[in-house]
C-alpha cells in the first residue's frame, strides 16, 4: 500500500479533471488526478468541437491559449438550413460575440502537455477506483496501479469522472434525485480528410432528419447525421453516409466535398441533471453531474464553466472564505438548467420526430414555423446568439 496526501483528489482526466487540476496548480493548491484509462486512450477520444468565448478566455488566462490562438478557427456565426434554404445567423454582428472551433481532443492534448511539462501527478490506468468517507474531513480514494494498492487522503474529492463514473454513484440514493430524458434518435458522427465545404457550421433540418457540417481544421471536416437509436455502425458504410449527407445538406449551387472517413461512431442523445453537485466533501463537475444532447455544443463548455466556479471556490476556501464552496452546487446547477433548456430546444427544433405519422407530420411543420420565425426575427436571433456563444461563467 502506498499512502499519499493531497489537498484535492480528482477522479477523471477528461477536460474537467485536467483543467481543474491545472487551475488549482496555478493558484498553488496541490492535487492528484486518478484516471482509469490510458493516456493514449484519453488523447485519442474524439468528441466536442465548439468553444464558447468564455471558454477560450478561461483557457487563455490559464496559459493554455497558444495553440488555440494559432490553430482554433474563430467563427462569427452559424447557418440554419430548412425547407431547402440556408440562412446565416451572424452572432458577431448581432451581439459582438463569437465561438471558436477547436476539438476537445486538442484541449485535452494541450492540458496533458502542460501537466507533463509541470510534473503533475496523474495516475493513468488506475483500476478499481473507489471513494470513501466523503462525509468526513479526510475523504479517501483507493485504486490499484501497476499491480500495487494505492490510497490518497485529501481535503476534498472531485468527481470529474463523466456520466459512467464512480463518484456520483457514491452519493446515497436517498440523498440525490436524477432528472433525465432520452431522445428517440442518435447522432452518427464522422471525421473526414477533406477541406470543409462551408465557412460556418451548418445545422440542417431535412425531411429525412437532422444533419450538420462542422470542421476541425482547414483540412479536416466533421459531419453528423440523425440516425435511429437502434442503428449500428455496420449499417452505415461510408457511401451511405455521404449519400445521406448530400441529400440532407444539399442546396442549389453548393457542393459538399467528400473525402476519406477516418473515424465514425454513433452517440445516443440524452439530457440529464443530478439534483446536487456536492455531498459532504465530494464535488461533481462536468458530465458526472449533467449531460446535454450535443445540438447546442454545450457539453464541454458546461464542464469548463463548472471548473471555473469550483476552482474559484476551492481557492476561496484556502484563503479563508467558505461561502463560494458552500454555494458551488447551487450556482453551477442554476447555470446548467439554462443550458439544458437551450440544448433541449435546439435538439427539438432540428431533429425529425420519429413518432406516429400524424404527430410527426405536425411536428415537422411546427418546427419549420419556428425556424421561419427565428430566421426572420432579429430579436429571436439575438437570443440564439446569446445562448450559443455562451452565458457568462
Ligand atoms: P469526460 O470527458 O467523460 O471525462 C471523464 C473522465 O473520467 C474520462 O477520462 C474517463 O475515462 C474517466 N473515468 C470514468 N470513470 C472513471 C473511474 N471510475 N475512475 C477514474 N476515471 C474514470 N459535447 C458537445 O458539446 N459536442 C459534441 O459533439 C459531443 N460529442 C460527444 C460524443 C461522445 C461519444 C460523448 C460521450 C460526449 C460528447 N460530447 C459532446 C460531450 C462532451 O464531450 C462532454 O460533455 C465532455 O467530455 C465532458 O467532460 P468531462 O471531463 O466532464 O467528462
Ligand atoms: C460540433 C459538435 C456539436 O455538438 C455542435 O453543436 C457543433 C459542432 C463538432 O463536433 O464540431
Amino acid at each position: 500500500m502506498s499512502p499519499e496526501n493531497t489537498r484535492v483528489a480528482i477522479i477523471g482526466a477528461g477536460p474537467a479533471g485536467l483543467l481543474l487540476s491545472w487551475a488549482l496548480r496555478d493558484a498553488g493548491i496541490d492535487s492528484i488526478v486518478v484516471e482509469n484509462r490510458s493516456q493514449e486512450y484519453v488523447l485519442a477520444r474524439i468528441r466536442a468541437g465548439v468553444l464558447e468565448q468564455s471558454a477560450v478566455e478561461t483557457l487563455t488566462r490559464l496559459g493554455l491559449g497558444d495553440r488555440l490562438a494559432a490553430e482554433g478557427l474563430e467563427h462569427d456565426g452559424i447557418y440554419l438550413q430548412f425547407a431547402g434554404e440556408r440562412h446565416n445567423i451572424d452572432f458577431n454582428t448581432l451581439i459582438g460575440r463569437t465561438v471558436t472551433v477547436y476539438g476537445q481532443q486538442e484541449v485535452v492534448k494541450d492540458l496533458i502537455k502542460a501537466h507533463t511539462d509541470a510534473g503533475s501527478t496523474i495516475y493513468y490506468e488506475a483500476a478499481d477506483v473507489a471513494v470513501h468517507d466523503v462525509e468526513s474531513t479526510s475523504p479517501r480514494v483507493t485504486f490499484r496501479h501497476d499491480g500495487e494498492a494505492h490510497e490518497i487522503t485529501a481535503d476534498f474529492i472531485v468527481g470529474a469522472d463523466g456520466f459512467h463514473g464512480v463518484c456520483r454513484a457514491s452519493i446515497p440514493p436517498k440523498a440525490i434525485t436524477l432528472y433525465d430524458r432520452s431522445y428517440p434518435f442518435a447522432w452518427l458522427g464522422i471525421l473526414a480528410d477533406v477541406p470543409p465545404s462551408t465557412d460556418e457550421l451548418i445545422y440542417a433540418l431535412h425531411e429525412d432528419g437532422f444533419a450538420m457540417h462542422s470542421m476541425r481544421s482547414p483540412q479536416v471536416s466533421r459531419l453528423y447525421l440523425q440516425v435511429d437509436t437502434a442503428d449500428s455502425i455496420d449499417q452505415w458504410p461510408d457511401e451511405r453516409i455521404w449519400e445521406e449527407l448530400q441529400t440532407r445538406l444539399g442546396v442549389p449551387g453548393w457542393t459538399l466535398h467528400e473525402g476519406a472517413v477516418t473515424d465514425k461512431s454513433i452517440t445516443p442523445m440524452r439530457s440529464f441533471v443530478a439534483s446536487r453537485l456536492s455531498y459532504g466533501n465530494l464535488f461533481l463537475t462536468g458530465d458526472a453531474g449533467h449531460i446535454v444532447p450535443p445540438t447546442g455544443a454545450k457539453g464541454l463548455n458546461s464542464a469548463i464553466a463548472d471548473v471555473v466556479l469550483l476552482g474559484a471556490a476551492l481557492v476561496g476556501h484556502y484563503a479563508g472564505d467558505d461561502a463560494p464552496l458552500a454555494g458551488y452546487g447551487e450556482a453551477a446547477l442554476r447555470r446548467q438548467w439554462k443550458v439544458q433548456q437551450f440544448s433541449q430546444s435546439m435538439t427539438e427544433m432540428l431533429h425529425r420526430n420519429p413518432g406516429d405519422l400524424q404527430s410527426a407530420a405536425f411536428d415537422y411543420r411546427s418546427q419549420l414555423g419556428r425556424l421561419d420565425y427565428l430566421t426572420g426575427s432579429l430579436l429571436a436571433q439575438r437570443e440564439l446568439a446569446e445562448q450559443y456563444t455562451g452565458l457568462p461563467f
